[in-house]
């Protein structure tokens, strides 16, 4: 086989190359903005590639032309062409070309550089929200609103959202590729962020710094609602929840996860603690964010409480099951979920 059939072969695996290029989550993708912020991110990409092209293009049409040209053909006297060292003409080309390109380069980039590390904490048309990371999972304070929350960060669409970002422990990122491109989050140090969302969505959020065994899996979602829902849910968010005395299986659990749970998990308005608040638990999108295996229902639920390391390796919950630290009995574990549903 030459050369050039064993080329030939590697064909299919530029073809599957393709393919997967193509697969990827419409609510995760840098590449299809659904904010204005994105939007100048995206287009600072499409600038900078396109004159990257166009150079290549000019380069490689003028390197082919010169290989053909002055090919040395058959009956061909040992000529040498006419040499262009010194040109002053071609050596202004030369400066002058790529000088024009970088300012088209350098005016936007430096102009959306200083737009976009705006501080708008503080400004009375966003919503304050301030970050913090955790290994695995994202804490969302809105101090202006007295609402805490964890792993799904509610949004207005069409309103700029200012974040103070920070880290508990180690190095994460804040990355929402539709709407924003990422933040670091360090510890002891806050990084300033703002992005906004055109339409009411769910945007998958991902820690984009590796930061322990299940920075993979250290998901969130940005859920973006309409003017009107939102205030809704921030007004639930603030109402205490009561559990009814006749549902006795979550008045039950109610009293196990006070005793067992509260200490790490608040399930109040504003609530801090080690691990997640949990008011409005019910309505979130999954269960620790986990996407394989968090789909909010009992049977994922029942699994995160047994056995948590099964889930998120590496997380800071102890296990509930009956071959964890602090055991529950089935039927207490099935009431603390009958708890959990009513948090809504
Ligand atoms: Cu947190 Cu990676």
């Amino acid at each position: 086989m030459n050369r050039w059939q064993n080329l030939w072969r590697y064909i299919p695996l530029f073809g599957l190359m393709l393919l997967l290029s193509g697969c990827g989550n419409d609510t995760m993708s840098a590449l299809r903005p659904r904010g204005p912020v994105a939007r100048d991110q995206m287009f600072l990409m499409e600038l900078s590639l396109g004159i990257m092209v166009l150079v290549t293009i000019v380069v490689f049409a003028i390197y082919i032309y010169v290989l053909v040209r002055f090919r040395k053909k058959k009956g061909d006297k040992d000529i040498i062409p006419k040499q262009v060292e010194g040109s002053h003409v071609l050596e202004i080309i030369w400066t002058v070309v790529p000088i024009i390109l970088l300012l088209i380069l350098a005016v936007p980039t430096v102009t959306y550089t200083v737009k976009l590390a705006e501080n708008h904490v503080g400004n009375k048309d966003a919503i304050h929200v301030k970050v913090t990371a955790h290994q695995f999972w994202w804490q969302f304070e809105y101090p202006e609103l007295g609402i805490a929350t964890a792993q799904d960060l509610v949004i207005p669409k069409g309103k700029r959202i200012a974040f103070e970002i920070t880290s508990s422990d180690v190095l994460h990122s804040f990355w929402v590729p539709s709407l924003a491109g990422k933040q670091d989050t360090n510890p002891g140090m806050t990084n300033i962020l703002y992005f906004e969302a055109d339409d009411a969505a769910v945007f998958m959020g991902k820690c984009a710094e590796l930061c322990g065994a299940s920075h993979a899996l250290m998901d969130f979602k940005v859920v973006s609602k309409t003017e009107a829902d939102f205030t809704k849910w921030v007004d639930k968010m603030k109402a205490p929840s009561v559990v009814a005395a006749s549902d006795t299986g979550a008045k039950n659990g109610e009293q196990i996860f006070k005793d067992n749970c509260l200490a790490c998990h608040a399930v109040s308005p504003q609530g801090l603690g080690v691990g997640p608040n949990l008011n409005g638990f019910a309505a979130r999108e999954m269960i620790a964010g986990v996407k394989t295996r968090g789909e909010m229902n009992d049977q994922n639920l029942h699994e995160w409480i047994s056995n948590p390391q099964s889930v998120k390796p590496g997380n800071k919950m102890p296990a509930f099951g009956p071959t964890g630290g602090k055991p529950l009995q089935e039927q207490q574990i099935n009431d603390v979920i009958k708890y959990l549903n009513t948090l809504k």
